[in-house]
C-alpha cells in the first residue's frame, strides 16, 4: 500500500537539502535538529524555551516513557502533547537504541526484545507490535520501528545478523502501523553497521517496504566520523528522495554539516543538553569548557553576537562560578545556550541551502570553530 507523504522539499544545494515536514502538530523545517526528552522532558529547560531557541520538534523515547508513567497512562491523559505541555511535533523513539544502551538488562529474541526494568527489575517485552501500539498510545507525530542497534566495533557476522532481524520488524511494524489514524508517520530505520553492502542492503529493502521517512540508526557508537560519513554515502543516495532522511543519535555540529552535505535532513542527540550539565557550551569558535579557571575573572560574554540572549548577557565569570558552584542554574543556562547554538547552526544551513550558499557556510563555520575560542 502507498504511504502518504508529508514532507515537502524546498531546495537542493549539492546533496544538501532543504524542506518541510508537516505534522499534525505543525511544521517541522528541514535540516531540522530535535532536543531529547527521553522521559517527556528536557533536562532542566521548560519546554517555552526549548520552543524560543527555534526548535520545531523534540523526542521522546518509548522505553521510559512505557516503563514510567506508562502508555495506558499518557493516553488516559491525553496523549504525549497534553501530558507534557509540549504542544508542537514530537517523535518518539522505538526502544531500539536501548537495545544497545541497556545490553545488559535484556534479550533479543525474533519475537521482540525483553528488558529487565532498569528501576525496579520488572520483566517488559517490547515487540515490534507493541512498539507501534504504545507509540500509538502516546500519539506520537512520528513512530520509529523497533529495530537493534549494535554498538561497534562488531564482526560482520553480528552486524548482519541484526541488520537483518531489523528488516523483518520493520515489516512487522509496516504492518502494525496499518490503520492508523491519517497524519500520523513511521520512519524504517537503516542498519547494517560498518559493512557497506549491508547498508545498501538495508536501505534498498527498506524502501520497496515503504515508510512515510527513513532513519540512519546503528552510528555515532563507537565508529571514526569517517566511518561513519562513508556509511551515510552508502545508504542515503538508496532512499526514496522524497522523503526525509533522519540520522540517529548524531551529533557535533561538525557532524551534522558533515551529514548535512550528504544528504541528510533530521537528526537528535543528548549532547547539548549533557554537555552543558557537565559546564560545556558550544559556541561560533567552538566548545568552550566553563569549569576551566581562565574564565573565573572574565566580565565578556560567550558570544557577543549570539541571538540568543544568555549567550550574549551572562558574563563567563558568573556561568565559571555557577559550574564551580553546582548551581542548577549553571546546567539550566549552558543547556538552554547550546540548543540555541544547535538551532541558530540549522537555521543558518537551512538559508544557505535555500540560496545555494551552503558550500560557503560548511567552510567559514567550521573556520570558525578551528579559529578557537578567543
Ligand atoms: N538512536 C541512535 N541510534 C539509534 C538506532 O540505531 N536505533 C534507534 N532506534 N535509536 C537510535
Amino acid at each position: 500500500m502507498s504511504v502518504a507523504n508529508h514532507f515537502k522539499l524546498l531546495g537542493r544545494d549539492g546533496e544538501a537539502r532543504t524542506g518541510v515536514l508537516t505534522t499534525l502538530h505543525g511544521e517541522v523545517r528541514t535540516p531540522a535538529f530535535m532536543p531529547v526528552g527521553t522521559a517527556g522532558a528536557m533536562k532542566g529547560i521548560h519546554w517555552r524555551e526549548i520552543r524560543e531557541t527555534g526548535a520545531d520538534i523534540v523526542l521522546g523515547n518509548t522505553y521510559h516513557l512505557m516503563l514510567r508513567p506508562t502508555a495506558e497512562r499518557i493516553a488516559a491523559l491525553g496523549g504525549l502533547q497534553k501530558f507534557t505541555g509540549w504542544n508542537g511535533p514530537m517523535l518518539t523513539d522505538s526502544g531500539g537504541f536501548q537495545v544497545m544502551s541497556l545490553s545488559k538488562l535484556r534479550k533479543v529474541t525474533e519475537e521482540g526484545v525483553r528488558f529487565k526494568s532498569h528501576i525496579d527489575g520488572a520483566v517488559l517485552d517490547l515487540t515490534p507490535e507493541r512498539a507501534i501500539e504504545v507509540q500509538r498510545l502516546f500519539g506520537s507525530d512520528i513512530a520509529m520501528q523497533l529495530d537493534e542497534c549494535v554498538r561497534l566495533p562488531a564482526t560482520g557476522a553480528e552486524v548482519e545478523r541484526a541488520m537483518q532481524l531489523s528488516l523483518r520488524w520493520a515489516e512487522r511494524c509496516k504492518c502494525a502501523f496499518e490503520g492508523a489514524p491519517s497524519g500520523h508517520m513511521l520512519f524504517g530505520i537503516v542498519q547494517g553497521g560498518d559493512v557497506a553492502q549491508l547498508r545498501r542492503q538495508s536501505a534498498a529493502a527498506l524502501g520497496e517496504i515503504g515508510f512515510h521517512g527513513y532513519a540512519i540508526g546503528g552510528l555515532a557508537v563507537g565508529e571514526p566520523q569517517e566511518v561513519m560519513l562513508s556509511m551515510i554515502e552508502e545508504s542515503a543516495p538508496l532512499l526514496p528522495q522524497d522523503r526525509p532522511r533522519y540520522l540517529m543519535g548524531v551529533g557535533t555540529p561538525d557532524d551534522m554539516i558533515e551529514a548535512i552535505a550528504r544528504g541528510i535532513d533530521m537528526f537528535d542527540c543528548v549532547l547539548p543538553t549533557r554537555n552543558g550539565r557537565h559546564g560545556h557550551a558550544f559556541t561560533r569558535r567552538g566548545v568552550v569548557n566553563l569549569r576551566n579557571a581562565r574564565h573565573a575573572d572574565d566580565p565578556r560574554p560567550l558570544d557577543e553576537e549570539s541571538p540568543w540572549l544568555p549567550a550574549r548577557s551572562y558574563s563567563r565569570a558568573y556561568l565559571h562560578h555557577l559550574v564551580k558552584a553546582g548551581e542548577a542554574l549553571g546546567a539550566m543556562l549552558l543547556s538552554e545556550i547550546n540548543i540555541a547554538y544547535f538551532q541558530t547552526l540549522m537555521n543558518g544551513v537551512r538559508q544557505a541551502i535555500a540560496e545555494g550558499t551552503f558550500a560557503d557556510f560548511r567552510a567559514s563555520t567550521k573556520a570558525g570553530w578551528a579559529g578557537g575560542d578567543l
